[in-house]
């Protein structure tokens, strides 16, 4: 084995300098799981993984302390373009923060397609260059969503006529397959980079970076088996469907995980009440009545408590919760729905809240500590996702003891166990219709459930002593790495 195995993140976000969803998450996390495998676990190898992310606008607003490395160029068309590498101070881990023409005066994404891949593919690209203008020459380097895609396909063009990256192979793990990256082939021609040419993959999305980035990789993954074997239906598949089903091998699945060590109840600071699992009902309870007392919702303690926190997106099903409860009026309950994204959904929360103003709260905004305060005093944490490659804050719901009720899909099939499979060890449930009807029937089930307290408490126990932390799949990537060099 060789001494030392370097690897290098490409990725749009990575938590805590940038975070919208659960990419940033990862991005902020698997890199430090993987510098902290002991040497035991790798066989003896060191491991040098570090980070590249766009030097996004609002970083650079955070004023982040940051050092400057080097200025380099990329090649285009029309000749050279400047990129400027800076590295962020008093993170874990090197993380490197791109910028140039591109990237400056954008938001993180853009609702513009064209914006945001002038973007990415500029990133894509400079990402790449990067190993080379720090000399850093990494034996994998791994990729991330369509935004990065493009760089995929780059480091596969540049492999067999330069030396420098001949023995540099990439992986590519999708987090979210219907975002593909937007349409203009003259972008490409710009940097160079061609269409995907697998026969398999249907013409209309050849252009595309995520086509790309799949046809180029010399391993492609996702974020949990299910969601593996999900996208090679067309239900889920969104046209590489067919594609997908004859990768063998090259596709795999590996399940997110979380730092046990950011998520621990009983040593959060940032809610009213530490707890543990076996101090659940003398302990845990306070953080209940504080939440209802901050949002004036009636003090109680036996009232089934449901919290909703995430990006507000026909993905995960927010409009599906709404219709529901709409129609549960009859059942003693109370709902604290937190999170921003589209507008319709946004109103839709809000008119609820006005309807049922004496039990449901809604917050339109982005707030970790609200989202903390929620795992720790919800009773039912709602996740009706249509699909979800993974999916996070049911495992952190879990480990605060707030049970997830969930959609059968993805990742949710990976890290909750339903009482009709698991009998003596379910960890929360689980629905198969993603309707109006299904997710109605689910919240009236897990209230049946909530009403039997010693079953509850035994549950939440369960749920709360799961080991979720990335160790186990951190070894799994680092054999991925491996098998590829
Ligand atoms: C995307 C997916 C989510 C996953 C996350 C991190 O946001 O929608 O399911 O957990 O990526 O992999």
């Amino acid at each position: 084995m060789q001494k030392l195995f370097s690897v290098l993140f490409a990725i749009s976000e990575a938590d805590p300098l940038i975070k919208i969803g659960g990419l940033g998450d990862i991005g902020g996390t698997l890199p430090i799981a993987l510098r902290n495998l002991s040497p035991e676990e790798t066989d003896g190898a060191k491991l040098d993984v570090r980070v590249v992310i766009p030097y996004h606008e609002e970083i650079k607003r955070k004023n982040w302390p940051t050092e400057w490395i080097c200025n380099y160029t990329v090649e285009t068309r029309w000749g050279p373009r400047d990129v400027y590498l800076s590295k962020a101070l008093n993170t874990p881990y090197p993380l490197y923060l791109i910028d140039g023409d591109p990237i400056r005066n954008t938001g993180i994404y853009s609702d513009n397609p064209f914006t945001d891949l002038n973007k990415y593919a500029f990133f894509s690209v400079a990402a790449v260059e990067m190993a080379r203008a720090i000399q850093f020459q990494p034996n994998v380097i791994h990729f991330h969503d369509w935004h990065t895609a493009l760089g995929v396909k780059y480091l596969k063009q540049l492999r067999p006529i330069d030396p420098f990256f001949s023995r540099t192979k990439s992986v590519y793990t999708i987090h979210n397959l219907p975002y593909s990256g937007g349409d203009f082939p003259e972008t490409l021609r710009y940097y160079g980079i061609r269409p995907a040419y697998d026969e398999r993959i249907p013409g209309w999305l050849r252009n595309l970076p995520m086509a790309i980035g799949l046809d180029a990789a010399d391993q492609i993954s996702t974020v949990s088996k299910t969601y593996a074997k999900e996208i090679t239906t067309p239900e889920f598949g969104h046209g590489y469907e067919y594609y997908l089903s004859q990768q063998g091998g090259r596709l795999a699945g590996i399940v997110n995980g979380i730092m046990p060590d950011q998520w621990d109840p009983t040593a959060d600071t940032k809610i009213a009440q530490r707890f543990s699992a076996d101090r659940i009902e003398e302990e845990r309870g306070v953080n209940k009545t504080r939440l209802q007392e901050e949002l004036c919702l009636p003090v109680r303690a036996d009232v089934p408590l449901f919290a909703m926190v995430g990006r507000m997106s026909y993905q995960k099903g927010f409009d599906l919760v709404i219709q529901a409860l709409r129609q549960m009026s009859d059942v003693d309950f109370q709902a604290v729905i937190l999170g921003t994204g589209e507008a319709p959904i946004e109103n839709d929360s809000r008119a609820l809240a006005d309807t049922m103003s004496d039990r449901v709260r809604v917050e339109i905004r982005f707030d970790a500590l609200l989202a903390r305060r929620l795992y720790a005093a919800g009773d039912i944490f709602l996740m009706p996702s249509r699909y979800e490659p993974c999916g996070i804050a049911q495992m952190i719901s879990m480990r605060y003891g707030c049970i997830p009720v969930a959609h059968a899909t993805g990742g949710l099939v990976d890290t909750i166990r339903d009482p009709f499979d698991f009998p003596e060890t379910y960890t929360g449930f689980l629905y198969r219709n993603a309707d109006v009807g299904g997710t109605e029937w689910a919240l009236r089930r897990a209230v049946d459930y909530f009403r039997n307290k010693p079953e509850w408490i035994k549950l939440q126990r369960r749920a709360m002593n799961q080991d979720f932390s990335w160790n186990k799949q951190a070894i799994e990537y680092l054999d991925m790495y491996r098998a590829l060099n």
